[in-house]
């Protein structure tokens, strides 16, 4: 079954038409293409027309073209809010576990974080540039709005900083700036035993919750490999955005 969480954007019907137009415009990212082409296979079935184009191709030959409103069905989307602690060098883990639930996912890394990974790797996966920077004033937003935020492996220093309210890197903007969206927010802190006694730590974990986001608690998803380094339990961390 395709995931629950694709969105039909609009809706027109091609019943009666004259022309020769699409019944149903399907865009998809990377790591949607399956998606995008499982739903098309079945709408075709039901005796309906498809274009399945890639999320920034033309829409030449779609119904948009006749001067029709095309009907789009898009995954729901993620921002992967990805901080410098040692599971951010297996990301692609967590992009995978929320592409197999039918998210698209956005990486968005801090600074420190950006230098620790392949942001290439990321961009392939995701079909979306890793932003690490704030554009410019003039610039367009080049990632389309988020459903959800997944904040993994959050840093002792990003939560904090959250709870503060301080936005000194874009991903503590668009974590903050999420919260007073109230969108979805699971959030997997990747933070040692001495720095959970720091008092800044419980405090900002409670702030956190008290404003609706899901805080993981970190002995729960975290994974020992047999090399000694640490990762998470992606699919866990995944499982609660349902
Ligand atoms: C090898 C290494 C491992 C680290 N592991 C963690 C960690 O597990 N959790 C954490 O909160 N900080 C960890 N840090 C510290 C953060 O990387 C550091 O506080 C950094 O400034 C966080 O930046 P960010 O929150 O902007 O990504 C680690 C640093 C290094 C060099």
């Amino acid at each position: 079954m395709p995931p629950s969480r694709w969105s039909v954007q609009s809706t027109q019907t091609r019943r009666g038409a004259e022309t020769p137009v699409k019944d149903f415009f399907i865009s998809y990212t990377t790591a949607d293409k399956a998606w995008a082409e499982w739903i098309a296979w079945h709408l075709e079935e039901a005796g309906y027309s498809t274009v399945v184009q890639a999320c920034h191709a033309r829409t030449a030959g779609t119904g948009a073209e006749s001067g029709r409103p095309p009907i789009t069905i898009a995954p729901r989307r993620a921002y992967v809010v990805a901080t410098a602690a040692p599971p951010v060098v297996r990301l692609s883990g967590l992009l995978e576990e929320l592409s197999r639930a039918g998210w698209t996912s956005c990486v968005i890394a801090t600074p420190t974080a950006a230098a620790w990974i392949d942001t290439r790797q990321f961009e392939a996966a995701t079909g979306f540039p890793v932003r690490v920077h704030p554009r410019l004033p003039d610039e367009q937003d080049p990632l389309p709005p988020a459903d959800a935020i997944v904040a993994a492996p959050l840093t002792f220093n990003t939560l904090n900083k959250s709870a503060a309210g301080m936005s000194d890197t874009l991903a503590l903007g668009l974590l903050n700036e999420a919260l007073g969206l109230q969108l979805p927010i699971v959030a997997a802190p990747v933070v040692k035993a001495a720095l959970r006694r720091h008092p800044a730590y419980g405090a900002s974990i409670a702030t956190l919750r008290a404003c609706g986001v899901h805080m993981l608690d970190p002995d729960a998803i975290a994974i020992r490999l047999p090399d000694g380094t640490l990762t998470l339990d992606w699919k866990a961390v995944v499982d609660e955005l349902e």
